[in-house]
């Protein structure tokens, strides 16, 4: 019988963040991702419009085979996640109680710092997992809007006196909060680490939302006996709903390997 493929989505480009990890877990496993280049980014939209477009990106997942779909999105799993789950007829998984898995663990403190788009902070969805799992932990969150523009055109290194900047100017606060454990809330932020790291020394552990969710797809996958068969050969397909031209340039930066412009295709997602 063939594999299955898994589903995975983003409005952008940021959750290949969560393929780059699939891809060393479980390299026979086949993928197919979707990001939704032509609306992003969704942080800054309404609940409803959010929902909306994550219907039409699970639409569009939905005409091919899948066993499991990943929403590698912080925007979607804190806004859309609950009322999709139920329509979706195929297992969903997002990326906040991975990474809040990851970081109740991690801390020693108990001072959590979370940062994500607007939508995701003011959702209020990851102080409300971390305190679930630990109900003295102190979250101190932030927005940080201009970071995804910031990375999908490119900038995102930690000599870029641009980034060091609006890093500081979202980070400082953080920072004087004394936390030991920062959760990347947003899966375009991966790319940041290095500037973040810069920014707060070594003394604070940051968690990869997309790289978590990564985590828990394998564990989901041996639980439910569909992890990919020996010798399988994995592969993702990429779909994007615009911009085609500069996909492979910066599709590589996040996956950390090379990409080849035709292997991208374009989606019409207003026609799911
Ligand atoms: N990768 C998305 C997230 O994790 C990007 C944010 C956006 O579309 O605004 O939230």
């Amino acid at each position: 019988m063939a594999e299955k493929a898994i589903g995975i989505f983003d409005s952008g480009l940021g959750g290949l963040t969560c393929v780059r990890r699939i891809e060393k877990l479980l390299p026979g496993q086949k993928i197919v991702f979707f990001g939704d280049t032509g609306r992003l980014p969704y942080g800054g939209r309404s609940k409803d419009t959010i929902i909306r477009y994550t219907t039409q990106d699970l639409n569009f997942l939905k005409t091919f085979d899948l066993k499991l779909i990943v929403a590698a999105c912080g925007t979607v799993s804190t806004m859309a996640l609950d009322e999709i789950k139920k329509a979706s007829g195929i297992p969903l998984l997002g990326v906040v109680e991975p990474s809040v898995k990851q970081a109740v663990s991690a801390t020693k403190t108990k001072r959590i710092g979370v940062i994500g788009t607007a939508a995701t902070i003011s959702s209020g969805a990851y102080e409300r997992h971390i305190n679930a799992l630990m109900s003295d932990a102190e979250v101190f969150s932030k927005a940080c809007p201009l970071f995804v523009p910031l990375v999908e055109n490119g900038h995102y290194r930690s000599d870029d006196a641009v980034v060091m900047a609006i890093v500081e100017e979202y980070l400082s606060e953080l920072k004087a909060n004394n936390i030991d454990t920062l959760i990347l809330g947003c899966t375009h932020y991966p790319l940041l680490r290095q500037a973040i790291e810069k920014f707060f020394g070594p003394d604070v552990t940051l968690i990869d939302s997309g790289a978590a969710c990564a985590n828990e797809v394998e564990n989901v996958l041996t639980k439910m006996g569909i992890s990919p068969q020996e010798g399988s050969e994995g592969g993702c397909r990429f779909f994007v709903s615009d911009r085609t031209g500069d996909f492979a340039s910066l599709a590589s930066i996040f996956l950390g390997r090379a990409v080849d412009d035709s292997d991208v295709g374009l989606v019409d997602i207003y026609s799911y």
